[in-house]
């Protein structure tokens, strides 16, 4: 039987790779000139971790790969990075005291989802996340709005929206949660079966079902930021200030509560606009309080956000494909017309190599100038070098530029130079 790779899984070689390693230096870079230092987890845990980031959201309670090792340990392939994040910072004492605040963290690296594929939607994805811990202040979620939204416009995206949302403390959400489950209780026989079976375990989640009646029941009801307190309500007010001053695109959307149980207070999504219509979800975060075990009298919260790496390549290359232009062409191509020609093509070829020049050396010695020509247009290589038995002899060879067509005739030592 011929085996093939697990679904939702990707191969991933030649152009394709060199996209995502594009977007990874890409990432690297921003969150360099942003003051974020990497991090690397493993990409499996104890799956004890992932249950503390809710229970009962999709992604741990049906998506999470979950397995016993042979000693009987139940792991996990990881879901997201923030709660493996959160759990290396504790666990590495990176926060000691104020002093080691804000602590900035970006990671790069492939997440596990036992979702059903589709386009942009896979078992294994790579997502690119930055976690920043400090005290709380609007000022730090409206930095990594600013990062984020730096990707995606320096991406070259065009058509995006932010959607933000204050969810409130726990103590405001279960205010809410008690209205709202009361009102949809009393109207229970409308509900569809998921929002039934959410209505005791996380009615929340019913504000983003796609059920159509679930829809219209929602619309009727009273919405998470009528209950914020004051105090909420500003620090929500501070940021949206903040975006509105830079000029940043948002809509408040009422009912955005994300898929994952650790947020409080701020909530965003960065979406895909297509005319009216609010398509592929790029990206997304938060602010988060309690999956970091607090250190003791450091007055601390975190904000974060997480790209899909696979959705973000997929809109790069829609609205600006010139991001991934292929710039690593061979610098030089060489062919030769005799064995003799080939030995010394390959001594040359060692001493370019010192200088990271990057060559292609053509080992068909009985092939003519045609052939040569042919593959020099394929491997798309800047400059090329046809050796014959005359060239050695003369110690003179001609070294071709293939966008100007220019020749330049010089000795074999000489080409070092040209290449300096
Ligand atoms: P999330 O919304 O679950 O958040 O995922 C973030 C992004 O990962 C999504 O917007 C999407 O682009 C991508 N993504 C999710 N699932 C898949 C999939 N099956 N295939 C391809 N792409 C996918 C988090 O994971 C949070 N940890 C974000 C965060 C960081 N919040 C605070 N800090």
């Amino acid at each position: 039987m011929k085996i093939q790779k697990p679904k939702g899984t990707q191969d991933l070689y030649e152009n394709k790779i060199k996209e995502y390693k594009r977007i990874e230096e890409f990432l690297q870079q921003v969150s360099y000139s942003y003051n974020y230092s990497l991090i690397e987890t493993p990409i499996f845990e104890n799956a004890e971790l992932f249950l503390g980031i809710g229970e009962e959201s999709d992604i741990v309670s049906k998506e999470m790969y979950v397995f016993n090792d042979k000693s009987d340990r139940k792991l996990a392939l990881r879901p997201e990075g923030t709660a493996a994040v959160a759990r290396s910072v504790s666990e590495n004492k990176m926060i000691t005291n104020q002093a080691s605040l804000p602590l900035r963290l970006f990671y790069y690296g492939d997440m596990f989802r036992y979702e059903r594929p589709q386009k942009g939607r896979f078992r294994q994805f790579k997502q690119y996340g930055v976690e920043l811990y400090s005290e709380k202040s609007p000022y730090f979620d409206f930095e990594i709005i600013l990062m984020a939204d730096r990707i995606i416009k320096q991406a070259g995206i065009k058509n995006y929206v932010f959607l933000i949302n204050s969810i409130g403390s726990t103590e405001t959400r279960n205010k809410y949660i008690t209205e709202i489950k009361k009102i949809l209780t009393s109207k229970i026989s409308e509900l569809s079966d998921d929002s039934k079976r959410r209505l005791n375990t996380n009615p929340l989640r019913i504000l983003d079902s796609k059920d159509e009646n679930d829809i219209k029941l929602v619309s009727t009801l009273p919405t998470l930021r009528e209950f914020l307190t004051a105090e909420e309500e500003n620090y929500f007010t501070k940021i949206v200030e903040l975006m509105e001053s830079n000029s940043i695109k948002y809509e408040i959307d009422s009912k955005l509560v994300r898929g994952l149980d650790y947020y409080n207070d701020f909530v965003f999504e960065v979406v895909e606009t297509n005319n009216d219509s609010r398509t592929n979800t790029i990206l997304g975060g938060g602010r988060y309080e309690s999956i970091i075990e607090n250190v003791k009298d450091v007055n601390m919260s975190s904000v974060g956000f997480a790209i899909g790496i696979e959705r973000l390549i997929n809109k790069i290359k829609e609205d600006n494909p010139s991001f991934f232009k292929d710039d690593e062409n061979f610098d030089l191509y060489i062919g030769s017309l005799s064995e003799q020609a080939l030995i010394d093509a390959i001594s040359l070829g060692e001493k370019l190599h010192n200088k990271n020049i990057n060559i292609y050396i053509d080992y068909d010695y009985s092939r003519k100038i045609k052939y040569h020509f042919s593959k020099v247009d394929k491997l798309s290589a800047k400059h090329m070098l046809i050796i014959g038995d005359s060239d050695l002899e003369n110690n003179s060879v001609s070294i071709k530029n293939t966008s100007t067509k220019e020749s330049n005739v010089m000795s074999i030592d000489d080409v070092l130079e040209f290449f300096n």
